[in-house]
């Protein structure tokens, strides 16, 4: 294979900096908060398709959508361009086709596309406080929020760790919820034997640069019902149905293309990947047993230093969690010491971010939102005010998490 894109040399040490600088303050890197997995493969593969001439969502798409539903055990996967469009087809989903309305209990850390779509499907957020341990949603405090008007939950598997579905299932049968997730930080995530993502009605996932596996942009819904898969292929283009099988129950084709090719039949968006994304997922697929390894391996060493540590805590695993990356909240000595240790760490080239969204109800954009408050969201703000997060990724990084422990724990010496 040959092609003006292999002429391009990737340093994949520099990518990374490259695309995902925060605040390294001048400092040389040492430990990036994330590494491409990309390598001549990628590159072959995005030729080929421009070989073609065909860049719209095509074949390859198509191909990498039945690969990743057979690698998560799922029936159906629809690709789109962001793991925030595919909440957003979830969203639309729930409103259009289940003409459901009302209110959405989430955790009130996430991320803002958890967030928007559900506001922008006419539906009110519901928050809840995560618990202080798993930092996904408090499964002991959803049932005092539900409200007569309660119609979802969609809960978010943060930084790679499974919520707890056997509570949240129980409270979705007794109160009659539907459940979908933002799975977005947590491929290859599992509960029980079941990865998330394909424990609810439909489940989101992300393939940005930082994520397990990378598309750069890209995400993919993942669901068991074929006329849910078809309502939200309708609506990712345009909400037509060109490309729906032709037994779909949306609109029986008569095979005459020009009719066809133009009915609309849900109310839809463009949020189509491109084919290159498409045939760049199947590569990263193949790819897929050697990243998790890596960062298992990574994920041994973080947890072997910084594990029962009084002055810090780490995130408690509910089933495997993937771990997308490594937070940790400050705790005894350190608790309100965060801005002093963010500095000491960006000093040294060890790139860090606020945990998530933090408590999302502490954002500007929440004066423009309709939500319910709950009050008490204990863990949320020490998270808000004592977290971060620092790099997992497919490659050995045993030596910045070396360096990341030196750090903090001087402060404690
Ligand atoms: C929990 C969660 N949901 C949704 C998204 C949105 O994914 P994307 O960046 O692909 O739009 C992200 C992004 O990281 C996320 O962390």
């Amino acid at each position: 294979m040959s092609g003006p894109l292999l002429n391009i040399i990737i340093d994949v040490d520099v990518l990374p900096q490259f695309l995902y600088n925060t605040s390294s303050k001048g400092a040389q890197m040492i430990y990036p908060l994330a590494y491409s997995t990309w390598g001549k493969e990628e590159l072959e593969a995005i030729q080929k398709v421009i070989d073609t001439d065909m860049y719209t969502m095509g074949k390859h798409v198509k191909q990498f959508e039945s690969e990743f539903a057979k690698q998560f055990g799922s029936n159906h996967a629809v690709m789109v361009n962001s793991g925030s469009s595919a909440n957003l087809l979830m969203l639309s989903l729930l409103k259009w086709k289940y003409k459901l309305t009302g209110d959405i209990i989430v955790p009130v850390v996430g991320w803002a596309t958890t967030y928007f779509p559900i506001v922008q499907n006419g539906f009110k957020i519901n928050f809840v406080d995560v618990d202080p341990n798993t930092w996904n949603i408090d499964v002991n405090k959803i049932e005092q929020a539900i409200t007569p008007n309660t119609c979802a939950i969609m809960p978010v598997n943060l930084l790679g760790n499974s919520c707890d579905y056997r509570k949240i299932i129980d409270i979705c049968t007794k109160h009659n919820l539907l459940l979908i997730e933002d799975n977005c930080e947590s491929m290859g995530a599992k509960y029980n034997s079941l990865y998330t993502g394909t424990i609810g009605l439909a489940g989101s996932f992300s393939f940005f640069f930082s994520h397990h596996i990378q598309t750069m942009e890209g995400g993919m819904v993942l669901c068991s019902d074929k006329d849910d898969a078809d309502y939200m292929r309708s609506m990712r283009a345009h909400g037509w149905v060109r490309d729906l099988p032709d037994d779909s129950p949306l609109y029986k084709k008569t095979g005459n293309a020009f009719n066809d090719n133009f009915i609309f039949a849900t109310p839809g968006y463009n949020v189509r990947p491109l084919e290159m994304s498409g045939a760049i997922g199947s590569v990263q697929l193949t790819k897929w047993d050697d990243i998790m390894a890596t960062r298992l391996a990574n994920k041994n060493h973080f947890v072997s230093q910084f594990a029962n540590k009084p002055w810090c805590r780490i995130q408690k695993e509910i089933g495997e969690s993937s771990w997308f990356t490594f937070g940790i909240v400050l705790d005894g000595k350190l608790k309100g010491r965060r801005e002093e240790v963010i500095d000491a760490l960006s000093k040294a080239g060890i790139q860090n971010r606020p945990l998530a969204s933090r408590n999302f109800l502490k954002q500007p954009v929440m004066r423009e939102l309709d939500y319910i408050d709950n009050n008490n969201y204990e863990a949320a703000d020490d998270i808000h005010d004592n977290g971060f997060f620092v790099g997992n990724g497919s490659k050995n990084i045993k030596k910045g998490i070396d360096k990341l422990y030196e750090v903090i724990s001087s402060f404690v010496k």
